[in-house]
């Protein structure tokens, strides 16, 4: 298991290209299974998790290849599916597997996924997708932990989602596009990812309205075709490198990132005292001219403030002069970053779902263990800053979702390598 090892208080400096985005990449990769035909995506980042689809699709005969290395281009071809079944030992490792279950279904009429399980950010359950795709007329089993689901064609229908879900609505759009009819998805998320999964969709033939807003208008269509499609960037690793520029007290400029899709992020940065102009081009500049003061975030879905970038923002508060409060509102115990921030020196108290955060507090390097994904990212930039050296254990949880973060971050100036252990 890989460690960082990270040697606080370097200003950050230079420029960071930002990658594709992980969750827009995920759907993608699942919906290429609607097609027997070849589908080509590009600005695909090299994360675990995309690696993990990649794998999945090859299980199930998918032709899965790429001209580059590491790959950001992929070819994904669905011609011969054979096995059609998402294994718990791919599935256990991201949940995002079940993104499978809908294109599965609605293409082959059969599907087997194994249930995604518990995770450490909390019960985080599939219920919605089940119904939704029980609702287009799926027969569904649960049985020793797998999802079958078995249908001659799904039927369109009108499906209000009871509570807004970013997969569960890609998962049935995935399906519906196939479905017999018209379907009609009320309550849909409104994150960036589903108009580009819809984007992508339409490419291959599908008939969608309203992506991106909340009710979505789809014609079912009997078969599609291949494509071409590039994947948008990826707006967390684009905060998260804010954070990092303005955490220390440094300049950086980010390109290739879309700055429509940061609205609530960069509201909230520069309600905190960060300077952060969109330079045109897909360019963001952040600067830290003025000293940071304390902010209030509610998580919400977008165009609210992510939940993705709550513990990177934790990371900021320490830094910040008064009290922060933080109501995570999405995800049920997203906090066990705090304790590790708190080993560090940081003053956070947490009463339920609400975190206050008093700064600025300095931090002080220590051994911390990654628990998730996001909250990996609030510890590595909380060890930006920290004096002396910070190991973060079980780094693979970062490795999931932001690509070759210590390098990109080396390359601005940070102090952090990899250590391999046997
Ligand atoms: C996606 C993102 C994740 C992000 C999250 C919220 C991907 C691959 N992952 O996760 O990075 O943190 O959106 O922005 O895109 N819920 C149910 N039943 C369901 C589905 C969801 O109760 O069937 C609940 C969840 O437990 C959670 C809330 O709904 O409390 C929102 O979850 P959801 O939007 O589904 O998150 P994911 O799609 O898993």
């Amino acid at each position: 298991m890989d460690q960082f090892k990270i040697q606080g208080g370097r200003r950050l400096e230079g420029t960071v290209r930002i990658s594709g985005a992980k969750n827009a990449a995920l759907p993608a990769m699942a919906a290429c299974l609607l097609t027997a035909e070849t589908v080509r995506l590009h600005n695909i980042p090299h994360v675990r998790d995309i690696i993990t689809m990649a794998k999945l699709l090859a299980h199930m005969r998918c032709n899965v290849g790429s001209p580059d290395i590491p790959p950001s281009e992929f070819t994904i071809q669905a011609q011969n599916i054979s096995h059609i079944e998402a294994p718990y030992e791919l599935v256990k490792t991201m949940r995002a597997s079940i993104l499978t279950l809908g294109p599965l279904v609605a293409r082959f009429g059969y599907a087997r996924v194994s249930l995604p399980g518990g995770c450490s950010i909390g019960a985080r359950p599939v219920d919605l997708h089940i119904q939704a795709l029980e609702k287009l007329g799926a027969k569904i089993a649960v049985d020793h932990g797998y999802v079958e689901a078995r249908a001659d064609r799904l039927r369109g229908t009108t499906i209000h989602f009871p509570k807004i879900t970013v997969t569960g609505t890609e998962n049935i759009l995935t399906a519906a596009v196939l479905a017999e009819g018209e379907t009609i998805l009320e309550n849909c998320a409104l994150e960036p990812e589903i108009p580009d999964l819809a984007e992508l969709l339409t490419k291959m033939g599908a008939k969608i309205e309203g992506a991106g807003t909340p009710m979505i208008r789809v014609q079912g269509v009997s078969e599609l075709h291949g494509t071409t499609h590039t994947i948008i960037p990826d707006r967390i690793e684009a905060g998260t490198f804010l954070v990092a520029g303005a955490i220390t007290g440094g300049e950086l400029l980010l390109t290739s990132c879309e700055p429509g899709h940061l609205g609530a992020i960069i509201e909230k940065l520069r309600e905190c005292g960060v300077w952060i102009k969109c330079e045109g081009n897909g360019t963001i500049r952040v600067k830290a001219v003025n000293k940071l003061v304390a902010a209030d975030v509610a998580t919400l879905e977008y165009p609210g403030f992510a939940t993705d970038m709550q513990a990177q923002f934790m990371a900021l508060a320490t830094q910040a002069h008064g009290v922060s409060h933080i109501r995570e509102t999405i995800f049920e115990n997203r906090y066990l970053h705090a304790s590790e921030m708190m080993r560090m020196g940081a003053n956070i108290s947490i009463d339920g779902n609400l975190a206050s955060v008093t700064g600025p507090t300095p931090l002080s390097g220590a051994p911390v263990t990654a628990s998730d994904l996001r909250a990996s990212a609030g510890l590595v930039l909380a060890g930006l800053v920290a004096n002396n050296t910070t190991w973060i254990d079980r780094v693979y949880h970062i490795d999931r979702g932001y690509e070759q973060i210590e390098n990109k971050l080396r390359a601005v100036g940070a102090s952090i390598e990899r250590v391999s252990q046997a």
